[in-house]
């Protein structure tokens, strides 16, 4: 698998699919660019059929290993995508199918990981739900936001009993 150079722009996103999130995934990477994003595609690059994991392991490294700071996934639900990228430790990966989950799970999960269906959200739609979850920043660094960082410690602290140091 071939990749593609990787565009200029201030925070890098890193963006993977399967074959059937593949065209999303494309209209997904310029609309990240006309944002003003840079943008590490990972693949795949064709409708040719590949196997969701071996994506979402890739765009998953890349966040928690801090090359990128946040990561899109496009697979047919969303669902594969997001089982497979939350086994790597410190990744929070969200199916956000709507706008609502893309700006809570950022708000009160601090998600760093946004994975989308391409058979059943279409691009327009997409866009905005792939703006409202890099435009959302984390709740947990106020005072009164504090309970969703201690939430969050709890799921490292299950991470960590299973010997998955994040
Ligand atoms: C591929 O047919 C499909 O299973 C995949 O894209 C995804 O929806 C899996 O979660």
């Amino acid at each position: 698998m071939e990749d593609k150079p990787v565009s200029s722009g201030e925070k890098m996103i890193a963006i993977g699919s399967d074959h059937a999130g593949f065209r999303l995934k494309e209209d997904l990477n310029d609309a990240l660019v006309e944002m003003g994003y840079a943008v590490h595609d990972v693949g795949t690059y064709s409708e040719e059929s590949c196997d969701y994991p071996d994506i979402a392991l890739t765009v998953a490294e890349s966040v928690s290993q801090g090359e990128a700071d946040k990561g899109v996934l496009v697979c047919g639900t969303g669902a594969g995508m997001a089982m497979t990228a939350n086994k790597v430790p410190g990744i929070r990966a969200v199916v956000c199918n709507e706008p609502y989950t893309a700006e809570y799970c950022r708000l009160h999960n601090d998600a760093n990981v946004m994975t989308i269906g391409s058979r059943l959200v279409d691009f327009d739609d997409a866009r905005n739900i792939l703006k409202v979850f890099l435009a959302t920043g984390f709740d947990g660094e106020t005072e009164a936001g504090a309970r969703h960082a201690r939430r969050l410690e709890k799921i490292r602290d299950i991470e960590r009993k299973y010997g998955k140091e994040s």
